[in-house]
């Protein structure tokens, strides 16, 4: 029998973005620097020595940006705010012109009915608190709440969605244990220490929005990656057991549980600090929503030499793999929305990035970006949440990474993540296939997802898309 796709009325269909990765010009109008200014302008640590200097030029360029999201569709948008734009050295003064580029941002979103949904830390942390040990200071919470408030104070009358942290595991993780993004330590000892603090300052600004009362709902964003048991053998099982538990429930756990799983002492040993248990009353406190960020799964191994987890991955030789070498894997999103719910309970729960970089081809004569496989991995992902909401989970929104072709970080703009074309030179944006085909499952509600994944020029003909979204 044929399946039949609908989504809710109120569902949130959203691109996302962040703040580095798109805005350009990060020390305009009095903002201060962040350690990804420093990361990116020190040798050796981004592919071609790339920075987000100029990126997509979002920055000048919002309302244009703002224009084509309302064209595609979208009813929600999810973006992050500079904390060093706001407050140029993290804590104190406050900076006027950083603050007024958000409210042009959020009073332009508004005028099309664009719900914004605001995540007050992707990454940039400013560069003078990393100079007073940024994520190792315990005072970070203090500091993330102060600027947290000035955020709610300055926005919080119409962004009524707000996520803390975006993705702390990859902070702790890149930041400072393997050290592949900034602040780019490498130090066993540091990564349970930074985890323990970025939890507190979550706990910090959440309890903040409580006490000022403000209008709104306030959650989290992790990433989760489903780990699958290689083989039955006891070693593999136990590795997958550690593997899910440093890379996702470390950051659940505290939070709707408060406590840490236990595996993370095996993991971390002797780095491992005695005094954790002590953050938990801070952590835990009650969140409206989780974003989850899911991109893949992993298939896991024992692996002794992989410190500090000891578990490998093992390659699907018969599946497809993205372009960052993530393997395709949409039944793991449903049965990962199936898992958050029977392990922490029914909150609302929210996609805040899934996507994926392939190879696009060049932009045709006709104008036109073609990105099957990006088309093909959208169509399966979103039937993949549509089969977890019908199986009763809260599912309530979901944002595909990214609206634009952006600055992945260390790999510079080698990689293309965006359902938009950004030409790095011109900087002219075009909607890909798979903008079209995410703009077609919005304006019907989900419908077209019954159809067989679209062949590019199908979408066009089936008078699905127009050539010209919104046209
Ligand atoms: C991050 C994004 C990043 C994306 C693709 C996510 O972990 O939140 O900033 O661009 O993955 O790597």
């Amino acid at each position: 029998m044929r399946e039949t796709f609908r989504f809710p009325d109120h569902f949130l269909w959203g691109a996302a973005t962040s703040a580095y990765q798109i805005e350009g010009h990060p020390h305009a109008d009095g903002a201060g620097p962040s350690i990804w200014h420093r990361f990116a302008n020190s040798p050796g640590r981004t592919m071609n020595a790339e920075s987000g200097v100029i990126a997509c030029d979002h920055y000048t360029r919002w309302a244009d940006d703002v224009a084509l999201m309302s064209q595609l569709g979208l009813n929600a948008y999810r973006f992050s705010i500079s904390w060093s734009r706001i407050l140029p050295t993290g804590v104190g003064a406050k900076n006027p012109g950083g603050i007024a580029f958000y409210d042009r941002l959020v009073d332009g979103l508004l005028a099309r009915n664009i719900t914004p949904n605001a995540t007050l830390f992707h990454w940039d942390l400013p560069a003078a608190l990393d100079d007073r040990g940024g994520w190792l200071n315990p005072d970070i919470a203090d500091w993330f709440a102060d600027y947290a408030r000035v955020c709610f104070d300055a926005l919080g009358d119409r962004v009524k969605m707000w996520a803390t942290l975006n993705e702390p595991w990859v902070v702790t993780d890149g930041g400072y244990l393997h050290g592949a993004l900034a602040p780019g330590h490498r130090n066993l000892f540091e990564a349970p220490l930074a985890s323990i603090n970025l939890m507190r300052a979550h706990g910090a600004a959440v309890k903040v929005y409580r006490a000022g009362g403000y209008d709104g709902r306030i959650g989290l964003v992790v990433n989760l990656e489903p780990k699958d048991a290689a083989t039955d053998h006891p070693d593999d099982l136990e590795a997958t057991r550690r593997a899910d538990a440093y890379m996702n429930r470390q950051y659940l756990d505290p939070v709707f549980k408060k406590q840490w799983p236990a595996e993370l002492r095996d993991v971390f040993g002797e780095a491992w600090p005695a005094h954790a248990d002590d953050a938990l009353d801070l952590i835990a406190q009650p969140i409206d929503f989780l974003g989850i960020n899911y991109y893949t799964r992993s298939v896991t191994k024992n692996d002794d030499s992989a410190l500090p987890v000891r578990a490998g991955v093992v390659r699907q030789p018969s599946h497809t793999y993205t372009e960052t070498g993530w393997e395709v894997h949409p039944d793991s999103l449903t049965k990962l929305l199936l898992s958050v719910k029977a392990q922490y309970g029914d909150i609302p729960l929210y996609i805040t990035e899934n996507g994926a970089a392939f190879y696009d081809a060049p932009k045709a004569h006709d104008g036109r970006v073609e990105d099957p496989l990006r088309v093909r991995y959208l169509h399966a992902h979103l039937r993949a949440i549509h089969h977890a909401i019908a199986a009763g989970v809260d599912l309530r929104g979901y944002f595909a990474w990214s609206l634009l072709d952006n600055y992945e970080w260390s790999l510079g703009f080698s990689k293309r993540f965006g359902i938009v074309h950004v030409d790095y030179d011109t900087l002219e944006r075009t909607p890909k296939a798979s903008a079209h085909f995410y703009s077609g499952v919005i304006r019907s509600h989900g419908e077209v997802l019954a159809e067989p994944v679209p062949t590019a020029g199908s979408l066009l003909d089936a008078g699905l898309v127009t050539a010209s979204p919104g046209a």
